[in-house]
């Protein structure tokens, strides 16, 4: 193992933190804190949905339990059906009586069949229990443009229309509303291996389908990069921009950084690999800039919105279980994944105006896991719950002074804090801050500037680098009440432990 770097000195030194409440930077658009939900292993069901005659206590076919955790932290959107499966899904399948609906294997996840007993109605109802918006992506690599076209009229037609006649025969006389639609997803990959000018066209053609109906309004997303494909958001934003409302960006944080040789499974990993994951991590921040400097140079006024609608930590499978499932546990190391990219995408919130993580339950950074009918919390829900007030905040200018640690001889260099600050709407400031070290607690000096503040109320996620939660210890790692800190004449002082997230609701 490389040296890690540990200068102690460091302990004695105060790292200062400038918070200017005065600089509002761009609102916090609540649905970067959304979630991501496909049919994929045992997301949908199991995970969310059981149906009605289950055992599991459930609304509707919707687990109870699952609902209300994530009602708790104010799920903003739920995207859905995919992902992959997206491309592969016929929305017809999915629709009237459970008896009839057509069966298919899901090729990319596992080779299971899907039944269809959870579509679009079921969408719609566990949308309404949750009370987030939905986000619903169409298919373009194996679907037709009269497909998107019908689902769209489905959904939210209201009037005299074939569609509207087959919903109403389904049980639903009026329309939802649908405000973000997907024109396609990973085009470039498993929904159709297209290159960026032949997708564009296409999506030129599948979006001028995607209507309007009556009171309702679509913000139409276009497939966008995978990863660092510059030439992709380059292609998008000339040939298409003035169709779209919004354009995609995938990023994984890949223990390893291959793909292919991902770096063990979510619980294995030693001091070299927590900072080579974090570093993996980071680098969301330096995609977001890029990416959004080409969207600068067609759209320099910001109007479509950068949506990272797949994000997350992705490890080996858990042994044992079906590959194509893609199941992971989830510890202290998913939470500062989780807490460093919404900083950072809080960050960058001017373009930044939707992210969801993959995936909500069940699946790769989960926020929630099920067995049966015992459900738990990851760490990264907890990171969910405490950036909860960022959620249509005012982010605010911040600076803090850091210091570099890591691993030397492995190149796995971070900085030691990562943090973000946002005012919401009763005024209160909301700072998170991440820090990364293994080994190491930091004095922080926070000086604000801008408003007077009095109060301060604040929580902690702090654990050891594998700490996570089991079904039968549900409790390792949760949000505890956090008290080392002081403030005096609007300077706060506090000292952050290693590996943690803070909260500070400062009033
Ligand atoms: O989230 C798992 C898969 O990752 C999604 O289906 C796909 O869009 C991406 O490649």
């Amino acid at each position: 193992m490389g040296k890690i770097i540990n200068e102690n000195i460091w302990r004695l030194i105060m790292l200062n933190y400038y918070i200017n409440t005065e600089n509002r930077k761009s609102k916090i658009n609540k649905e970067i804190y959304g979630h991501f939900s496909e049919h994929l292993g045992r997301c949908i069901y199991e995970g969310i949905y059981v149906g009605e005659e289950s055992k599991i206590p459930n609304v509707n076919g919707m687990r109870i339990d699952v609902v209300e955790a994530m009602k708790k932290i104010n799920i903003p959107v739920l995207r859905w059906p995919g992902g992959c499966f997206a491309d592969e899904y016929h929305w017809k399948d999915g629709i009237g009586d459970k008896s009839l609906r057509n069966k298919m294997i899901n090729t990319h996840w596992g080779g299971v069949v899907e039944d269809n007993s959870f579509g679009t109605h079921e969408f719609f109802e566990l949308c309404k229990q949750l009370e987030c918006e939905p986000y619903i992506n169409g298919n373009v690599g194996s679907g037709t443009v009269q497909e998107m076209q019908e689902w769209v009229e489905y959904m939210t037609f209201e009037g005299v229309s074939p569609m509207a006649k087959l919903r109403g025969e389904n049980g639903q006389d009026n329309p939802w509303r649908v405000k973000y639609f997907g024109v396609g997803n990973e085009n470039w990959g498993c929904g159709g291996n297209m290159t960026p000018e032949y997708y564009a066209n296409e999506y030129r053609r599948y979006q001028t389908y995607v209507r309007n109906y009556g009171e309702n309004r679509i913000y139409k997303i276009a497939c966008g990069a995978n990863i660092d494909d510059y030439n992709w958001t380059e292609v998008l934003m000339k040939n298409a921009n003035n169709f779209f409302d919004g354009l995609t960006m995938h990023y994984y944080t890949i223990p390893s950084g291959d793909f292919w040789n991902k770096g063990g499974i979510s619980l294995e990993f030693d001091e070299v690999r927590w900072y080579e994951t974090l570093k993996q991590a980071l680098r969301i921040e330096e995609l977001i800039m890029k990416h959004s400097q080409i969207m600068d140079k067609y759209d320099p006024e910001k109007r479509v919105g950068l949506i990272v609608d797949e994000w997350g930590i992705w490890c080996d499978s858990e042994p044992g279980t079906n590959p194509g499932f893609l199941y992971q546990q989830n510890s202290m190391r998913d939470a500062l994944v989780a807490g460093i990219s919404l900083n950072i995408f809080n960050k960058h919130s001017d373009r930044v105006t939707m992210a969801n993580l993959a995936q909500v339950v069940n699946v790769l950074q989960a926020i929630i896991l099920t067995e049966g009918e015992k459900m738990i919390l990851t760490p990264t829900y907890h990171v969910f719950d405490m950036y909860k007030n960022h959620q249509d905040a005012e982010l605010v200018e911040s600076f803090i002074q850091t210091k570099e640690i890591g691993d030397v001889n492995a190149n796995a260099i971070v900085p030691n804090i990562i943090e973000s600050a946002s005012i919401d709407s009763d005024e209160n400031l909301n700072i998170t801050i991440c820090n990364l070290s293994i080994e190491e607690g930091f004095d922080i000096d926070v000086n604000v500037t801008g408003r007077e503040y009095t109060s301060i109320e604040a929580t902690i996620l702090h654990n050891d680098m594998h700490a996570h939660n089991t079904f039968e210890e549900t409790d390792n790692v949760k949000p505890e009440k956090f008290t080392n800190f002081k403030l005096e004449d609007n300077k706060i002082n506090l000292t952050i432990p290693e590996c943690s997230i803070i909260h500070l609701k400062v009033k």
